[in-house]
């Protein structure tokens, strides 16, 4: 026997309307519980044994939700915040179903931020012990010294005495001339010369600011910054700042594997 909730929830939880949309549903004796129709919204079922129908459809129950997000820039990665837009009402109806961002990235970062309500499988995903890999594409001001990619695949130790593990990082080239950063990089015009440089850095943690702080212990700035991969997961070119979209089976698999 699972969780008892209650038939509206379960309903608007499996994306089939508004809580009001559902309640008008059952008055006109659209929703069916195990062969009867059932009019009022606030009855309890167990989504695992009761069947629930509408319009004579049976409406399949997943219990676990996972969605990838591209993250745009001034959106917190929160549930709620007081000043600031979060990343769950980006994701409208689908935001309400419990939904929480799998770790943060910063107000002024984009990019690849995975939803769900799975909190164990958000646990493991984020404990540095499984070594999930997390790809920024990052555009940094400043020199970066010649032993860059080595000093960061050393490990190192952040302005604050934080250690942070070791990171790889990819040099791309100078700002506009590495074709708008790699094939993940957002797209610019060869014009468009900043005398930044554009890299790829891949951590397996997730400190606070740690990209920023890392590339700050190497006497640069990080102008840019956005991640283009977690885990199994890449974030497509088609998928827009500000859109999201369910995960497929085999992604979700494939983070299941990489939360081990
Ligand atoms: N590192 C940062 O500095 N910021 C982020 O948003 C993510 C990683």
């Amino acid at each position: 026997m699972g969780k008892k909730i209650r038939l509206d929830k379960f309903l608007a939880d499996m994306g089939k309307g508004s809580r009001s949309q559902i309640k008008e549903a059952g008055k006109k004796g659209r929703i069916w519980v195990n062969g009867q129709a059932e009019k009022k919204p606030e009855r309890k079922i167990d989504p695992e044994t009761d069947q629930v129908c509408l319009d004579g459809q049976v409406v399949a129950y997943r219990q676990w939700e996972y969605f990838m997000l591209n993250k745009p820039k001034g959106v917190v990665s929160a549930t709620e915040d007081r000043q600031y837009k979060t990343v769950v009402e980006l994701l409208g109806e689908d935001g309400r179903k419990g939904l929480f961002p799998v770790g943060r990235l910063d107000l002024d970062t984009e990019g690849l931020l995975l939803l769900t309500n799975d909190g164990e499988l958000a646990h493991r995903l984020l404990s540095p012990k499984r070594h999930v890999d997390k790809k920024y594409y990052a555009r940094v001001s400043g020199i970066l010294p010649e032993d860059a990619v080595w000093r960061m695949a050393q490990g190192m130790e952040l302005e604050d005495g934080t250690k942070v593990m070791p990171g790889r990082l990819e040099i791309l080239g100078e700002g506009g001339s590495a074709a708008g950063g790699g094939e993940k990089g957002p797209g610019r015009k060869e014009e468009e010369k900043t005398g930044e440089t554009e890299v790829f850095l891949t951590i397996q943690e997730g400190k606070f600011h740690q990209v920023k702080r890392m590339f700050e212990v190497l006497g640069c700035r990080v102008e840019y910054l956005k991640r283009v991969s977690f885990g199994n997961l890449v974030l497509e070119d088609t998928l827009l700042p500000g859109q999201y979209r369910r995960l497929s089976e085999d992604e979700t698999e494939g983070l299941r594997k990489a939360g081990g």
